[in-house]
């Protein structure tokens, strides 16, 4: 049997108080709205549609170059109620090809796991009711729909926070946001929906109170894949979003901890979903991990580092850096204080120190930048010595130019390397110099002024100022 799945993003989100709009509010660095389409692509649908108003361009230009979706208008906002009825056609369409239950998620509950929407059908479908709501006991139910049920304690009802009762307030067992619904039905119901309630709205939620006075059969469902105060965390505000945020974060690393990654403050550091860690990994407090990273196992990440779709060895540290789009190779050490741009390679055992920056570059194999160095589009062979304060002078106000140096060559402190320019192997390089021919191998090359001395001069100065 097939079923459709009509996501709702039209709102504004007026409580997140942004210019984004709220569905595009990233969880985890993926905006929500597209967490909810893969969480609903992932369950099976034979349809997916997703209704947008405001900012709909904006939401339409994010999500269409991820995923397929059908996109339905809904030009004014007047309730979740609205947006379905301007899915009318949608819902036809979806009839005509034998889709005979419609799922309705909202686009702002991004912690739905895919098997939950699965458990979801498959109990409404082979239960055989006419509506079935994922619902869920929460400590505080604020702000969500209630479940209202009769004496008999038949589900009733959906009361909205704003249209509650001191009574009905106290139920705890809230509405989700998502919803199936026998195809026809619901198509029945939609142009009954009335909005003589608190926000003059068009409450989706009064289609159940219209089945229950025609004694269509309905119920709730409340199997969760984690649990249901999580992933029918719905986000209107700020605050929601951090809740989600934290949620998501617990659970990766969770997943990470139970694969013997040791993360030394889980609330102070950050895995993004797509990174891969290695047991054995230590995570320190202050880290973010993101992007493809992929870390090898034994190294130790932090205190207070940024690492972004990088590759990292075995037994590898960056402490307090920046990496961007970088490769650092085994027993490599990477800071305190270092910014890696993207296409840095760092062979196994190199060293990049205190407030160096580094960008398409690469270290070859135990070679060490250690002190306030810039170390752009140059390649440097191996067991190379870079001291302090060297700078590759790679762009010359229109053009960048590599540098390249040979193994074994010692670039003395506060060298300036004019690119384009060759070192070759074995050379050494005397501080203070700013490289502007080629050197060849195993030579010494000085370019600085000759130093003066005036002996006693500065006795005589001295005397003379008294
Ligand atoms: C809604 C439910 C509430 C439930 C909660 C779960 C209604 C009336 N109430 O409340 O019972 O507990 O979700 O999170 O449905 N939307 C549109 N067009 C509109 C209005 C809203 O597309 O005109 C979309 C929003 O973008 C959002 C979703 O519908 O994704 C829900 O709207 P929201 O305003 O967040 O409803 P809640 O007050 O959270
Ligand atoms: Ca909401």
């Amino acid at each position: 049997m097939a079923f459709g799945v009509l996501i709702l993003a039209a709102g504004q989100g007026t409580r997140m108080i942004s210019s984004l709009p709220k569905v595009l509010h990233p969880v985890c660095e993926v905006p929500m709205v597209l967490r909810v389409l893969r969480a609903v692509r992932a369950s099976g649908p034979a349809q997916v549609g997703l209704v947008v108003g405001h900012a709909g361009k904006l939401i339409q230009e994010t999500v269409a170059p991820q995923i397929k979706t059908d996109f339905v208008w809904q030009k004014k906002q007047r309730g979740s109620g609205h947006a379905v009825r301007e899915a009318t056609n949608w819902i036809k369409k979806c009839v005509s090809k034998k889709v005979r239950h419609i799922m309705i998620v909202s686009g702002d509950t991004p912690l739905i796991a895919p098997e939950t929407l699965k458990a979801l059908y498959q109990f409404h479908a082979s239960s055989g009711m006419s509506a079935t709501v994922l619902t869920s006991q929460v400590a505080n139910p604020f702000g969500y729909g209630r479940i209202v049920r009769d004496p008999s304690y038949r589900f009733k009802r959906i009361v909205e926070e704003k249209d509650a009762s001191g009574d009905e307030k106290q139920i705890r067992e809230i509405n989700s946001g998502i919803y199936c619904f026998d195809a026809k039905k619901l198509l029945e119901a939609l142009p009954q929906l009335k909005n003589d309630n608190a926000k003059k709205e068009y409450y989706l939620t009064d289609v159940i109170g219209y089945f229950y006075s025609k004694g269509y059969p309905m119920e709730t469902f409340g199997q969760y894949t984690y649990d249901g105060a999580s992933e029918t965390l719905g986000v209107n505000s700020r605050v929601e979003l951090a809740d989600a945020e934290q949620i998501l974060q617990k659970r990766i690393q969770t997943g990470w901890m139970k694969k013997g990654v040791t993360i030394l403050n889980p609330g102070a550091s950050h895995i993004g979903e797509e990174v891969h860690l290695s047991a054995d990994v230590v995570v320190l407090p202050g880290t973010m991990i993101v992007g493809k990273t992929r870390v090898g196992s034994g190294s130790k990440l932090g205190p207070n580092s940024y690492i972004e779709d990088s590759e990292i060895g075995v037994n590898a540290t960056i402490r307090a850096s920046f990496v961007y789009g970088s490769k650092i190779g085994e027993r490599a050490q990477v800071g305190p204080y270092t910014h890696l741009r993207t296409g840095s390679v760092l062979k196994a055992g190199a060293r990049v120190g205190n407030f160096s920056e580094m960008k398409n570059s690469t270290l070859g194999l135990g070679s060490k930048v250690s002190h306030l160095s810039y170390v752009g589009d140059a390649t440097l062979g191996d067991r190379v010595n870079v001291g302090a304060g060297v700078i590759t002078c790679n762009y010359d106000g229109k053009h960048k130019h590599r540098t390249l140096i040979g193994s074994d060559v010692f670039v003395g402190s506060n060298v300036n390397l004019v690119a384009p320019v060759q070192v070759g192997a074995g050379a050494l390089i005397a501080a203070g110099s700013t490289i502007t021919q080629n050197v060849p191998s195993d030579s010494l090359a000085i370019a600085r002024s000759q130093q003066v001395v005036k002996k006693g001069w500065a006795k005589e100065n001295r005397k003379k100022r008294t």
